[in-house]
């Protein structure tokens, strides 16, 4: 059946592909994005260029601490919360700030407006795995003690408690979704993957901080895609799931992967860890499995491959 959907942050990555499974899935989407000033605004416009053409989609250009957010929610079955101010390394500082205003607050004020909304069957938050740091042990479980060693990750865990909050206290149905490193076309340009292709392309160096041999658990988009749904549809509200793609890999075995694919050799240096990175992150995702039927279906050579020639393909 179709549903009305809220999606915030739909210019973004994982915001404009999420918005384009709902309108090809026959839903009908209002889009609401402010194009934050974190990259490019020509790089959103192309993520929005098909869904602008859809008679189902409609984009709102507005700041979800501005919006009428009320007006926006009334009415939809399913929202997804996706818009943040992302990037773990750069949430230190001053820009702290757009971290609790765009991650912290504005999540506050989508969940007041989704209070009374009695249509609403599910509000998706998009959480992170940098709430859990430098876990207790891997792969990690939604039980075990969050604790985020970078600002970002501290916004985020925060939201995640709001949702958690506002189910239990007003029975709004929030669902947290823990996504890990997410990778694939229209992959952040601040991003690992996104960098050392366009490096190897470039024939420019690849940067690699710390010894590189610090892992993530890589999710491709459309895993990302198809958890969103099955949130939607099956997800317990109150509760947050793990969302990994189990395809836990080092950074140095990334290189690797995508010299083959490009069929030459990266040039490669090493630089200072950066502050706020975790060492590792790896999904245990029994929860999201039994409770959601979630099962990560791309591995990460096919995942990289889709991400290089999208990024070969948009040069062209
Ligand atoms: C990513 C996203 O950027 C966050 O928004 C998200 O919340 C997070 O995943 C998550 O899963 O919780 P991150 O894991 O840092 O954060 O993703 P990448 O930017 O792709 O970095 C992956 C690894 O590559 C990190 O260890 C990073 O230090 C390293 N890296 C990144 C480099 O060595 N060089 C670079 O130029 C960029």
């Amino acid at each position: 059946m179709s549903k009305a959907c809220l999606v915030t942050g739909c210019a973004g990555f994982i915001g404009s592909h999420l918005c384009e499974r709902l309108v090809r899935d026959g839903h009908d989407v209002v889009g609401i994005d402010c194009f934050t000033d974190y990259y490019s605004r020509p790089v959103k416009e192309s993520n929005l260029a098909w869904l602008c053409s859809q008679p189902t989609f409609q984009l709102v250009e507005a700041n979800l601490l501005e919006a009428d957010l009320p007006a926006l929610v009334n009415g939809k079955s399913w929202v997804f919360h996706q818009a943040a101010q992302a990037g773990v390394r750069a949430s230190w500082g001053d820009d702290f700030q757009i971290y609790t205003d765009n991650n912290i607050l504005a999540t506050q004020k989508l969940l007041e407006a989704a209070r009374d909304c009695r249509a609403l069957e599910a509000l998706v938050y998009a959480s992170s795995s940098s709430i859990y740091g430098d876990a207790e042990s891997y792969p990690t479980h939604e039980l075990m003690r969050p604790q985020p060693i970078s600002p970002y990750g501290v916004s985020k865990l925060a939201a995640e408690h709001l949702c958690c909050l506002y189910h239990r206290n007003f029975g709004v149905p929030a669902v947290s979704l823990r996504y890990f490193t997410v990778y694939g076309p229209r992959q952040r340009p601040d991003m690992a993957f996104n960098r050392f292709i366009t490096a190897i392309l470039d024939g420019a160096p690849s940067h690699i901080y710390g010894d590189g041999e610090q892992t993530r658990d890589f999710t491709f988009i459309s895993d990302a895609i198809a958890a969103n749904l099955l949130a939607a549809e099956r997800g317990t509200p109150g509760e947050v799931y793990n969302i990994g793609g189990g395809s836990r890999i080092t950074v140095n075995d990334m290189i690797a992967i995508l010299e083959e694919i490009a069929g030459q050799k990266a040039d490669v240096t090493y630089q200072a860890q950066q502050k706020g990175d975790v060492r590792h992150t790896g999904a245990d995702t029994s929860k999201s499995k039994s409770d959601l039927g979630f099962e990560a279906q791309v591995g990460i050579r096919e995942g990289l491959q889709q991400e290089f020639d999208w990024i070969a393909g948009n040069r062209k």
